[in-house]
C-alpha cells in the first residue's frame, strides 16, 4: 500500500510517500522560516497562503522521487489537527479532493500521534509497550504507548510547552524565530556555573509540567545582568529545562515500570537533551529512542506512517465531508480493531 502523507499544521509544508511494505519511499519539506522570520513569529493566514502554493508541487516531487504517478496513490493521510485552523484546513481541503478525485480512502491524522510515532520509521525501532515524551512547540506531554492508537496521557505541561519557553526565552534574549535551536546555539557559548534556575515542579510527585516560570526567571536574570550575561542566562535556561524533562521521564519510567523511552516533537532535535535522556534511560537500565533530527521537527513522513498503521488497523473516514480540530485531545483519538503495524 502507497499512502501519501500531508503535513500543514503549522509553519512547515511536508509531503512523503510511504510504501508498507517498503517503507518510507520519499519525502519533500518546505519550511516557511524565511516567510515569517520578519515578524518574529508564524503569521497563520500567511502561513495558509504558503500551504496552498506549496502542496501540490511538493505532490509531485515526492512521486517523482519514489518513481510513482498519482494512480499508484491507495490512500492520502493529512494532518486534521491540532494546529493553526486555516493551515489544518489547506492540507484536509487538498487531501481529501485528492483521494476523492482517485477514489482512495482518505485518513484525518493526529499531528501528535504523527509525532509519537515518528521514531518508528528508524532502524531498530523500539517495540510497544513504550513511554513516550513529547516535546513540541505547543505540546509537552507524557504518554504510555501500548499499540497504535493506545494511549494513556501520564502528565503535561500546566501552562508553556516546551518548546514555547524555548521560543519565548529566545525571543527576550535578542534571538530570531524559531528561537529553540538559536537559543541552543547561543548556550553551547555560555557558563554552566553562572547561574542556577528551578527545576519546575520537581520537588512535588506527579508527571505535570511548568515551564511558564522559566521565562520569567530569564527575563529577571537579563534585567539584573544585561546583555552581556544572554549567552550565560540562555545555558542556565536549557539545562533548566533539560534537568526538569530528565527527572521527569525518569520518574515516568520507574511509575509505569518500561523500560523504553521515545523522545519526539521539535524540541527532541535539542542536543543536550538527547544526551541527557539517553543517559538516563541507560542508567535506568533501558534505552531512548529518538527520531532522525529531520523527521523531529514537523515533516510529512510521520503522517503517512501514522495513516499507513491506522489504515492497517481498518480506520476509514468516509467522506465527503470533513472538518479540521484546532484542538484534539491524543485521548479522543478514534478506536481501533487491534494493536500492531503495517
Ligand atoms: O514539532 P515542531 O516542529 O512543531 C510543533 O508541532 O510545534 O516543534 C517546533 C518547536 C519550536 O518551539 C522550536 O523552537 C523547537 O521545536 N526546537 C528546538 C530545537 N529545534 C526545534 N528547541 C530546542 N532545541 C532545538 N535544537
Ligand atoms: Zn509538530
Amino acid at each position: 500500500m502507497h499512502v501519501l502523507g500531508i503535513e500543514t499544521s503549522c509553519d512547515e509544508t511536508g509531503l512523503a510517500l510511504y510504501d508498507s511494505d517498503r517503507g518510507l519511499l520519499a519525502h519533500a519539506l518546505h519550511s516557511q522560516i524565511a516567510l515569517h522570520a520578519t515578524y518574529g513569529g508564524v503569521v497563520p493566514e500567511l502561513a495558509s497562503r504558503d500551504h496552498v502554493r506549496k502542496v501540490l508541487p511538493l505532490l509531485d516531487q515526492v512521486l517523482a522521487e519514489a518513481g510513482l504517478t498519482r494512480r499508484d496513490v491507495d490512500a492520502v493521510a493529512y494532518t486534521a489537527g491540532p494546529g493553526l485552523v486555516g493551515a489544518l484546513l489547506v492540507g484536509a481541503a487538498i487531501g481529501r479532493s485528492l483521494a476523492w478525485a482517485w477514489d482512495v480512502p482518505a485518513l484525518a491524522v493526529h499531528h501528535m500521534e504523527g509525532h509519537l510515532l515518528a521514531p518508528l520509521l528508524e532502524p531498530d525501532p523500539p517495540p510497544f509497550p513504550f513511554v513516550a515524551l513529547l516535546v513540541s512547540g505547543g505540546h509537552t506531554q507524557l504518554v504510555r504507548v501500548d499499540g497504535v492508537g493506545r494511549y494513556t496521557l501520564l502528565g503535561e505541561s500546566l501552562d508553556d510547552a516546551a518548546g514555547e519557553a524555548f521560543d519565548k526565552t529566545a525571543k527576550l534574549l535578542g534571538l530570531g524565530y524559531p528561537g529553540g535551536p538559536e537559543l541552543a546555539r547561543l548556550a553551547e557559548q555560555g557558563d554552566p556555573q553562572r547561574f542556577r534556575f528551578p527545576r519546575p515542579m520537581t520537588d512535588r510527585p506527579g508527571l505535570d509540567f511548568s515551564f511558564s516560570g522559566l521565562k520569567t526567571f530569564a527575563l529577571t536574570t537579563l534585567q539584573d545582568e544585561g546583555m552581556v550575561a544572554r549567552a550565560d542566562i540562555a545555558r542556565a535556561f536549557e539545562d533548566a529545562v533539560v534537568d526538569t524533562l530528565v527527572i521527569k521521564c525518569r520518574r515516568a519510567l520507574r511509575h509505569t515500570g518500561l523500560e523504553r523511552l521515545v523522545v519526539a516533537g521539535g524540541v527532541s532535535a535539542n542536543r543536550r537533551l538527547r544526551e541527557g535522556l539517553s543517559a538516563m534511560a541507560e542508567a535506568e537500565g533501558g534505552r531512548a529512542y529518538y527520531p532522525r533530527p529531520a523527521f523531529c521537527t514537523d515533516n510529512g513522513a510521520m503522517i503517512a506512517f501514522a495513516g499507513a498503521q491506522r489504515l492497517s488497523l481498518g480506520q476509514h473516514d468516509p467522506g465527503p465531508g470533513f472538518t479540521a480540530r484546532p484542538r484534539w485531545p491524543l485521548a479522543e483519538l478514534p478506536a481501533l480493531r487491534e494493536e500492531g503495524t503495517a
